[in-house]
């Protein structure tokens, strides 16, 4: 059989629509006399030359190739003939109202009169508030006074700003989910303090403000966009002040989303606990099971189950989120059921006031998020609604000198894999091993 090399060029594509598409030239090799279809992903737009049809305002007509066939062949190339098939799309509606959009690299005295501040709602991609922003925090604020939606990017960089208060009336951020909600290298920002703000869809980045003490964004949802074609949204918290602490309602609101994935977070959770909340928040610290109150949904704190603690397992059935580890060390217990609500345990690094407890609970800095070990009767474990694990260690989930029959079990090591639908081989390790190694 005669192998060729020929060349396809597309360029030469005949079709019922009068412009050829852009020549494309690609390489493939086939054997003579042989029938063939190419499929090829392509599509152009064809300009309005020969719309007969009458196309709503907006629209975009786009020919989308779905079959290549071979048509001729000549001395030096090979014509096809291809089958097209119109799209019509409607672009996205304009999301603001006219003379509502800000265009500039930066705010600044030398364009600030062009900022549209009687609109509610303000595009501007990116609102860029930077060391060349020459303006007053007050002429910021008078700027943004009536702003409450922006659509586009936020990012305040090596601004000379200690807050975010010149943006308090704001409820939103669309950014499409691929933007950012960016706050980098302020030398002074101590707070973010944007309390009216709700609604994030971006990539959120608060690196690197090393006076950033408190977030102060009580209310901020990661809530993806529900029209942008990314899904997944972002956190990260990282290199400010070694004594930024994150409030249990900040993390229980970036937890509330499960396209938003949590990257670095703050070492610490803040002391307060919110009392405003319609469900039961409850601390474990100082106490032991037997102390707990009954019916929490979230709790703070290292919790530990150790000897003596089983009849009082109970307590932890209504838990859906521990915001610190979960240590079962040296029970009798036979099963873990009574933690088939937890949702979320997300352990930080402890906090100054926290360490005296952790070292009471040999609790190093590399605490995995859920410790399970020393409980001989325990032979099979499941989390039916474990969502996110995350620690500051790279063992997330560890188990070690339980039953012979956790070891042996491969749908143990499994299951716990699947619930969390993660891709990182060694969540969980069970007596150094993960799932891999059965
Ligand atoms: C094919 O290519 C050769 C060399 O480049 C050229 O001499 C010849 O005229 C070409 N044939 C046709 C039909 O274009
Ligand atoms: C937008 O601004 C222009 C002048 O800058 C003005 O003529 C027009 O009426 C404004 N449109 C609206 C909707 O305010
Ligand atoms: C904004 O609103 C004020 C008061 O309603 C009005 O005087 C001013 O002209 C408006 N500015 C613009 C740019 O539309
Ligand atoms: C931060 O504050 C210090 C002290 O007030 C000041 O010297 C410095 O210029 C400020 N930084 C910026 C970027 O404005
Ligand atoms: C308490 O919660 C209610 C309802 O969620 C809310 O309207 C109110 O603003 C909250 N108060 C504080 C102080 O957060
Ligand atoms: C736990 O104990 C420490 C020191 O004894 C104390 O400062 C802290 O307030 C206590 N925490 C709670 C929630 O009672
Ligand atoms: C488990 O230990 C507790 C005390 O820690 C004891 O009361 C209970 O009987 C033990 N259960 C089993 C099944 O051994
Ligand atoms: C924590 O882990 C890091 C990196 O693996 C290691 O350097 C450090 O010694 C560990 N700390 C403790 C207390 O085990
Ligand atoms: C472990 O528990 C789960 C859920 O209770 C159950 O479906 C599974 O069959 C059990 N596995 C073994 C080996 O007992
Ligand atoms: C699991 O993760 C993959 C990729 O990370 C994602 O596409 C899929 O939707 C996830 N499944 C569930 C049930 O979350
Ligand atoms: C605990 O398990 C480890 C393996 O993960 C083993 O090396 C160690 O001897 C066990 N300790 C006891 C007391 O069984």
């Amino acid at each position: 059989m005669t192998w060729f090399v020929l060349l396809i060029i597309l360029g030469s594509v005949r079709s019922q629509f009068a412009p050829p598409i852009d020549p494309v030239a690609e390489v493939t090799t086939i054997s003579t006399g042989v029938e063939f279809t190419i499929t090829i992903p392509y599509s152009t737009t064809i300009s309005p030359t020969p719309p007969t049809d009458p196309l709503p305002t907006n629209t975009v007509k786009t020919t989308v190739v779905t079959t290549v066939t071979h048509s001729e062949t000549t001395e030096n190339s090979t014509t096809y003939s291809s089958s097209m098939s119109p799209v019509l799309t409607t672009p996205k509606p304009l999301r603001c109202e006219t003379n509502c959009t800000f265009q500039a690299a930066y705010i600044e005295s030398a364009n600030l009169k062009k900022f549209p501040k009687n609109c509610t709602t303000v595009c501007a991609d990116p609102l860029s508030i930077q060391h060349e922003t020459d303006l007053t925090e007050k002429q910021l604020t008078n700027a943004f006074k009536n702003m409450k939606h922006l659509i586009g990017s936020l990012l305040v960089t090596r601004s000379k700003f200690s807050s975010g208060k010149f943006l308090a009336n704001l409820e939103s951020v669309d950014c499409d989910n691929i933007g950012q909600f960016k706050w980098s290298l302020n030398e002074n920002l101590t707070e973010i303090g944007l309390t009216s703000l709700k609604s994030v869809s971006c990539q959120v980045e608060i690196t690197s403000n090393p006076e950033l003490a408190k977030l102060n964004l009580p209310n901020m949802m990661p809530t993806p966009s529900q029209t942008a074609d990314h899904l997944r949204t972002g956190v990260e918290i990282n290199g400010n002040s070694p004594e930024l602490c994150i409030t249990e309602q900040e993390m229980s609101n970036f937890l509330s989303n499960e396209n938003n994935d949590i990257g670095t977070m703050p070492q610490f959770y803040c002391s307060a606990l919110n009392t405003n909340d319609t469900i039961k928040s409850c601390v474990f610290e100082n106490s032991t099971l037997a102390t707990l109150e009954t019916g929490c949904v979230k709790l703070k704190g290292n919790v530990l189950i150790s000897e003596n603690d089983e009849e009082h397992t109970y307590k932890l059935e209504s838990v859906k989120d521990i915001l610190g580890s979960l240590t079962i060390d040296g029970t009798n217990l036979t099963d873990i059921d009574f933690l088939d609500s937890l949702e979320n345990v997300v352990a930080l690094k402890g906090g100054k006031k926290n360490l005296e407890e952790n070292e009471q609970l040999k609790i190093t800095e590399n605490q995995s998020a859920i410790l399970i070990q020393y409980n001989p009767n325990l032979a099979n474990v499941t989390f039916p609604n474990l969502k996110r694990a995350i620690a500051k260690s790279d063992q997330v989930i560890i188990f070690q000198n339980n039953s012979q029959e956790l070891l042996m079990n491969p749908s143990v090591c499994w299951n716990i894999r699947n619930v969390l639908n993660t891709s990182n081989a060694g969540i969980p390790t069970i007596d150094g091993q993960d799932c891999g190694e059965y």
